[in-house]
């Protein structure tokens, strides 16, 4: 169920310690960089992703594509705050790539953990490319 409450009340220091907890089940054998990542959806529920990495490089998934995957994967909803943490817990950006993933599920308000405070998705991704515009530009 919905709850616009959620939004007023983050607690940051509970999503980042699920980002953390999530980090430190991460795949990066070839980068050793572990990524975790955890996001407080409308309905109270947190999910979580972590990196998973894979021989060939390339494919290999970010923490924020595990993330989106469980939160669907676990009844949808829309996504209000997310943390995202590397391997020593510090506040990470979410890469070019994640942060359409995060957009498509939390929109312009969703509020984002960044080493400069919390900001609003609108600024982490300006003019964003969105599902509006498959709408209002269809024939
Ligand atoms: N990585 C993430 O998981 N999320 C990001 O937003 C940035 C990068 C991962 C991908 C790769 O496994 C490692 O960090 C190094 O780039």
């Amino acid at each position: 169920m919905r709850d616009d409450s959620v939004s007023g009340s983050i607690d940051w220091d509970a999503l980042t310690a699920v980002a953390v907890e999530a980090m430190g089940t991460a795949y990066a054998p070839y980068s050793r960089f572990k990524v975790g990542v955890a996001g407080l959806v409308d309905d109270g529920r947190i999910v979580s992703g972590c990196n998973v990495e894979n021989a060939s490089y390339g494919v290999g998934l970010c923490a924020e594509c595990g993330l989106v995957s469980e939160l669907q994967r676990s009844g949808g909803g829309r996504l209000v705050a997310v943390s995202c943490v590397d391997q020593h817990g510090n506040s990470l950006m979410p890469c070019g790539r994640c942060r359409q993933l995060l957009w498509e599920f939390g929109g312009a308000t969703m509020q984002l953990k960044t080493p400069e405070g919390i900001l609003p998705m609108s600024a982490i991704l300006p003019q964003a490319f969105g599902p509006d515009d498959l709408i209002e530009r269809a024939e």
